[in-house]
């Protein structure tokens, strides 16, 4: 199968991984007869540097005319001073939304092999933990009214309508059913008003879906629970801010957010697919950054938008093994004199696929 793939290095650490996972790429391409064909768009500081402006429109449509888009990471100190919609943060958003992206799907799992790298006791991970956090990315407070009403103040806007809701709903509620068959909604609806057009929409929603059992928490609580009892959550659904804290915080509790990826997809199969950490300026070009989060991104692609689910499953099994065969990068190594690099651990990858 030929397939395009735009690819956005970015900033930071951005580059390092995403060579490492087009390694893997090409590796699969081999082994599965695939033509993966790769175009190189910029975003963020990068596309600041080069063209004054964090997402031209140019670079938009490449990522439109692809069929998906493997990005980096985003941002920096160097760009740290600009205005807000000048940042690289507000390129990234906009290509989330030039791209209609609106389901981002932020798995958050304890690979086992890693159990002693969570902060948590190990009586409260309990068997372990696999948490898919179902995002709304093109709406609510991000995508607001905002402005400046002063010097010293300002004002953000958080909407949401029913068919927003309803939208990112029906992914979650598909996902659920392929998994445990509950779903936990998280929203503020004891103080927000949004929150309850949140609440009443999913819940409506949920009538079509009469095999997934629906619950709903306050975002204050979910987070308390997370830390105190993980194990209950299988799918969370929740709008474009409580996922990004809640993403953050599921993350970290699996002691690896170095090796996480995520999905982001809209109406059709192209999709955005990156790794949930950042940029990490501070080990840029050091050949030491983690590759397996953007790895396991690229597996994603393949299995939601190229709909390739051996090819995925062949990355995700070599990852495991790689993992159970006491490889880890400084980020996730107990003992960090015995970690490897960036590339070391890339090509102990290729070698397991
Ligand atoms: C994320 C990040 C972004 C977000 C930033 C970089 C704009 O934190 O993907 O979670 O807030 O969505
Ligand atoms: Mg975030």
């Amino acid at each position: 199968m030929t397939k395009k793939i735009v690819l956005i290095p970015g900033d930071g650490i951005g580059p390092e991984v995403v060579d490492s996972a087009v390694k893997v790429l090409d590796k699969i391409t081999a082994k599965f007869g695939h033509n993966f064909e790769y175009e190189n768009a910029y975003a963020g500081g990068a596309a600041i540097d080069k063209f004054g402006n964090p997402l031209p429109q140019a670079e938009l449509d490449k990522c439109n005319a692809a069929d998906a888009v493997l990005m980096g990471a985003l941002g920096g100190p160097k760009w740290d001073n600009l205005p807000g919609d000048q940042r690289p943060e507000a390129g990234l958003l906009r290509l989330r939304k030039g791209m209609g992206v609106y389901a981002n799907l932020r798995p958050a799992v304890i690979f086992p092999a890693l159990k002693e790298s969570s902060p948590l006791k190990s009586s409260v991970i309990g068997d372990g933990l696999d948490i898919m956090i179902v995002r709304e990315l093109i709406g609510g407070i991000y995508f607001g009214k905002r402005g400046r009403t002063g010097d010293d103040s300002a004002y953000d806007t958080m909407e949401y309508s029913a068919q927003e809701v309803k939208r990112i709903g029906d992914v979650a509620f598909k996902i659920a059913q392929k998994r445990s068959g509950r779903l936990t909604s998280v929203d503020k609806a004891n103080v927000l008003e949004n929150s309850r057009v949140w609440r009443k929409a999913i819940t409506d929603y949920s009538a079509n879906y009469p095999d997934v059992e629906l619950s709903h928490l306050y975002v204050d609580n979910a987070a308390m629970q997370l830390v105190t009892n993980p194990g209950q959550f299988d799918v969370i659904v929740t709008g474009n801010m409580f996922g990004d804290i809640l993403s953050d915080e599921a993350s970290v509790i699996t002691g690896s957010i170095g090796m996480l990826p995520s999905a982001s997809l809209g109406d059709g199969a192209i999709g955005l697919y990156e790794p949930v950490h950042g940029s990490a300026p501070d080990i840029a070009g050091k050949g030491i950054a983690n590759p397996l989060a953007t790895i396991l991104s690229a597996a994603m692609m393949l299995r939601y938008s190229f709909d390739m689910q051996a090819e995925a499953d062949a990355i995700e099994s070599a990852v495991d093994a790689v993992l159970n065969e006491g490889f880890r990068t400084g980020d996730i190594a107990v003992d960090k004199s015995t970690a490897i690099g960036t590339v070391e651990m890339t090509n102990k990858v290729l070698e397991k696929i």
